[in-house]
C-alpha cells in the first residue's frame, strides 16, 4: 500500500508542472466542453457493474427525456448527427424516394449535411444561403426543384432558425418531405415552436461541442411513429425488429415476437430495407441523461454568453459582423459567428492567428460544400455558383459561447476584437 501511494505520488510528479497554468492563463476561451454530472457517474457505475454496455434503458430513457424536452412524440437515438441526418433521409426510401433522386440544401454547412445526403442515397443539390441568416436563401429553393427531388433539408446554422413557414410551404406545394438538420439547434425557438420538431424529421447533434451532449452520438425527432420505427429499424441494419422498448435488453432477455417471422425466421434475422449500423450505447445515453438534467440551466448561461456579445458588436460595424435574433425567434446559442467585410486589410489567417494567440479557440465558418469542399467536385459545381456560401467560406469563423465560460470571457473576446482592428 504505501509504496503504491509512493509509486502514485512520482507518477503524479512527473505531469507536466504548468498545464493547468497554460490553461489558466493562455487558453482562456475554449471552444467546447463537457461536463460528466453525478447522475451520469452513478449511471456509468451501474452500466459498468451489470456489463450491459450496448443500447438498452438508458438509451430508451434519453430517447424519452428528450422527446419530452421538445415535445415530440419520438425521439431515436443514433451514434453520431451525421448518422441522424443520414437516417432521416434514409426514412425516405420506404416512401418511394429511390436512390439518385435529389434533396435540397443550403451550399453552406458543416460538411456532414452534404456527406449524409450521399451516404443516405440521394444526390444533393445545394442552394446558396442568404449572407445575413447564414441559413438557405428561400426565394432560390423552388427555382433548384425538379422531377427528382423529393426532400429539402434546412440547416438551422449556429443554431438560427431557418424560415421554416417559407419552406414548409414551398414543400407542401411540391409534395416533398422537409428534414431539419438542427445539430447545431438545441435550444432555439421559431414562432414559439422548438427548432427539431417543425418539419417531418429532425436531426440532432450530441457531439460534445453542442449544448446536449452525450460525448458522441446524435438523435432524431418526428412527431410520426412510422418514421420511428424504421429509424429503429436502419440504426440496426435495417432489421424487422423496431420495438420501442427491446424486451431483448431486459433483465427477461426473450421476445415473444422472435421466432414469428413469415415461416417462423428469427426476425431480428430478417432484413427488411438496407440498414447501417448506428446505435447509441449506454455510456453515452447516461452520459446525456446527467446533462439533460441541467438542460435549461446550459441553455441560460449559454444564451447570456451568446446575447451579450451579440448586442455589443455593432461597434466592429463594418469591418466584422455577425448574425442577429429578430422578435420571432431564439436563437439556440451554439457559438458566435463573426465574418469580415470584403476588401478589409487583414486576412481570416490574421485575424484567426490573434485571436488563438490571444487564448481565444476558433473555428472557421465552414465552406461551400459544392464549390470549396472536393468531396463534391463529381457534382460539375463551378466556383461563383454559390457565391454568399463561398464568400463565408472564406470570411467567416465562429467562436464558444459554452456553459464554462461567462461574461468575463465574453468581454474578454470584445476586447481581443477590438484590439486586433485598432492595429490594422
Ligand atoms: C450542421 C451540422 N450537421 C451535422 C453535424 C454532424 O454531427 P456529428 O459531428 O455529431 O456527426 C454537425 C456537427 O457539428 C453540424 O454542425
Amino acid at each position: 500500500m504505501e509504496m503504491d501511494e509512493a509509486r502514485d505520488r512520482t507518477v503524479l510528479s512527473m505531469r507536466p508542472p504548468v498545464r493547468k497554468k497554460f490553461f489558466r492563463e493562455k487558453r482562456r476561451v475554449t471552444f467546447g466542453t463537457i461536463q460528466i454530472p453525478e447522475l451520469s457517474r452513478r449511471l456509468i457505475g451501474d452500466i459498468l457493474e451489470m456489463a450491459r454496455i450496448s443500447s438498452g434503458k438508458y438509451v430508451r430513457q434519453f430517447e424519452e427525456r428528450f422527446a419530452d424536452l421538445l415535445g415530440v412524440k419520438e425521439a431515436v437515438a443514433v451514434s453520431s448527427g451525421t448518422d441522424a441526418d443520414i437516417l432521416a433521409l434514409a426514412v425516405l426510401h420506404d416512401f418511394g424516394a429511390k436512390r439518385g433522386d435529389e434533396v435540397i440544401l443550403p451550399a453552406l454547412s458543416f460538411v456532414a449535411t452534404g456527406n449524409a445526403v450521399v451516404h443516405a442515397g440521394f444526390k444533393p443539390v445545394f442552394v446558396d444561403i442568404d449572407r445575413k441568416t447564414l441559413n438557405i436563401d428561400i426565394s432560390q429553393i423552388e427555382g433548384a426543384i425538379t422531377e427528382k427531388t423529393r426532400a429539402i433539408m434546412p440547416v438551422h446554422l449556429m443554431g438560427k432558425p431557418a424560415d421554416m413557414d417559407v419552406i414548409n410551404a414551398i414543400a407542401r406545394r411540391h409534395g416533398l418531405y422537409v428534414i431539419e438538420d438542427a445539430a447545431e439547434a438545441h435550444g432555439a425557438m421559431y414562432k414559439g415552436k422548438p427548432v427539431g420538431t417543425l418539419s417531418d424529421l429532425a436531426a440532432f447533434s450530441l457531439y460534445v461541442a453542442h449544448i446536449i451532449t452525450t460525448g458522441e452520438g446524435g438523435i432524431v425527432t418526428t412527431n410520426r411513429e412510422e418514421f420511428a420505427e424504421i429509424l429503429r429499424s436502419l440504426r440496426s441494419h435495417g432489421r424487422a425488429c423496431k420495438c420501442k422498448r427491446c424486451t431483448l435488453n431486459t433483465a427477461s432477455a426473450y421476445c415473444q415476437k422472435r421466432f414469428h417471422g413469415n415461416g417462423g425466421e428469427d426476425i431480428r434475422f430478417v432484413f427488411e430495407r438496407v440498414g447501417y449500423s448506428s446505435k447509441m450505447n449506454e455510456i453515452e445515453a447516461a452520459i446525456g441523461l446527467g446533462n439533460i438534467e441541467n438542460y435549461l440551466d446550459i441553455v441560460e448561461k449559454r444564451r447570456h454568453n451568446l446575447l451579450y456579445v451579440l448586442d455589443r458588436f455593432n461597434r466592429f460595424s463594418p469591418y466584422l459582423t455577425t448574425i442577429h435574433e429578430e422578435p420571432h425567434e431564439r436563437i439556440g446559442p451554439h457559438a458566435i459567428p463573426i465574418i469580415f467585410q470584403e476588401g478589409a486589410s487583414f486576412t481570416r489567417a490574421e485575424l484567426t492567428h490573434y485571436l488563438e494567440e490571444n487564448g481565444v479557440e476558433t473555428r472557421t465558418l465552414f465552406a461551400s460544400m459544392p464549390t470549396q469542399c472536393a468531396g463534391f467536385a463529381y457534382l460539375g459545381y463551378q466556383p461563383g455558383q454559390f457565391p454568399n456560401a463561398e464568400y463565408i467560406g472564406k470570411h467567416g469563423i465562429h467562436i464558444g459561447v459554452h456553459q464554462d465560460l461567462g461574461l468575463e470571457e465574453m468581454e474578454y473576446v470584445l476586447d481581443v476584437l477590438g484590439r486586433f482592428l485598432e492595429t490594422r
